[in-house]
């Protein structure tokens, strides 16, 4: 499988009409999985590609029924050609990347994979590292692949376009792998003027490399180095909100003496110039469905533990097995469960 020979490429884009050229991809011999909303916007850039299918994104898509119908409809389109000529391109945010990526990963038993992220989330993180899912029966990314992009193209003009929104959600995971790397370029971003996505694009090259540089480490999480850059998501996970899981992360860190308070304020300064808040739910989760919650999350390891990561400093993790009524007590402590 081409994508498995080399180390993937990560392209840096000014806008869609460099795409063809620069990931080396014959629009007549590929499969665009595009998310329906560039329909019209990316109408022009679409008209190339003889087989393309839009998909409804979100965790929908994400399901055995509709992998099921696009490989039906795949099917009846008489797209067919040897696995060794075809590529799939993934346009669209983390759930078109997830999906088509997985689809690559298995059609003809693998084929080139293409990633083309539309929202920052997905270009800061889920474009990169291979890791591709389907939910099954409402549990999150159950079923997947780890399967590389030979190519990932991160168009500029594509991201800008997305919204204000999307640059603060993705603000979370910037400073997540800015605090797990702990390199040079953190000292430039925590004294950058930039603001929303032209800081975004400006620190995305250092994002990338550092979350690439713990994937080569560990490419199929088989020892556990790659579980560091799960920092922040025990309880962001079940907030649904990386930075929220972030602070607690930084504050239980900070409380059991692993993170020196200098680091501390150093990380809270980091996410408050970049307008990131903590933000409590207006109603405290019960501790019972915390711990529910907890204990279904993938990161559950013996009953009644998960691993946890903790920081001892900008570039250091540590993970530790910690009991879930642990974390539900610093949980309650902290306010944000009752
Ligand atoms: N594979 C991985 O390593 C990995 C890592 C993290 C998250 N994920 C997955 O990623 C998904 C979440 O990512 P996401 O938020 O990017 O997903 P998404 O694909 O659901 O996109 C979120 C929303 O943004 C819209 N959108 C996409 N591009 C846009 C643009 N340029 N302008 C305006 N709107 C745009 C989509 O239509 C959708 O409504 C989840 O399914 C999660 O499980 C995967």
């Amino acid at each position: 499988m081409p994508q498995r020979s080399k180390a993937p490429q990560t392209q840096y884009l000014t806008s869609l009409t460099q795409l063809p050229s620069r990931s080396r991809t014959k629009p007549e011999l590929a499969i665009l999985i595009y998310d329906r909303i560039f329909e019209k916007s990316a109408a022009e850039f679409l008209s190339h590609f003889p087989f393309k299918f839009a998909v409804t994104s979100g965790e929908s898509l994400k399901t055995i029924e509709s992998f099921s119908s696009f490989c039906e409809r795949l099917s009846r389109s008489g797209f067919d050609l040897p696995a060794r000529q075809i590529t799939v391109v993934a346009m669209g945010g983390g759930s078109v990347g997830d999906f088509a990526g997985f689809f690559a990963s298995v059609y003809k038993r693998g084929v080139r994979l293409v990633h083309l992220p539309t929202t920052w989330l997905a270009a800061i993180d889920s474009a990169h590292g291979g890791k591709t899912a389907l939910n099954v029966g409402g549990a999150k990314n159950q079923i997947g692949t780890f399967y590389p992009a030979a190519s990932t193209c991160l168009v500029r003009s594509i991201l800008e376009s997305s919204g204000d929104r999307q640059v603060v959600d993705a603000f979370g995971e910037l400073v997540k792998i800015a605090i797990i790397d702990g390199g040079a370029w953190v000292d430039a971003l925590e004294s950058s003027r930039l603001h929303g996505s032209a800081l975004l694009w400006k620190f995305l090259k250092p994002a990338v490399e550092s979350k690439m540089k713990i994937v080569r480490r560990d490419p199929r999480e088989e020892k556990g180095l790659r579980q560091v850059l799960n920092f922040g998501h025990t309880l962001g996970h079940v907030l649904a909100a990386i930075t929220q899981g972030l602070f607690f992360a930084l504050e239980f860190s900070h409380q059991r003496r692993l993170l020196k308070d200098a680091s501390f304020e150093r990380a809270m300064s980091l996410m408050a110039g970049l307008g990131l808040v903590p933000n409590p739910p207006a109603k405290a989760l019960s501790a019972g469905d915390l711990t529910r919650a907890l204990l279904t999350d993938k990161k559950r390891e013996a009953a009644g533990s998960v691993t946890f990561v903790f920081l001892r400093d900008f570039g250091r993790c540590e993970r530790k097995s910690i009991p879930v009524t642990e974390i539900v007590a610093e949980a309650r402590r902290q306010g944000w469960a009752q």
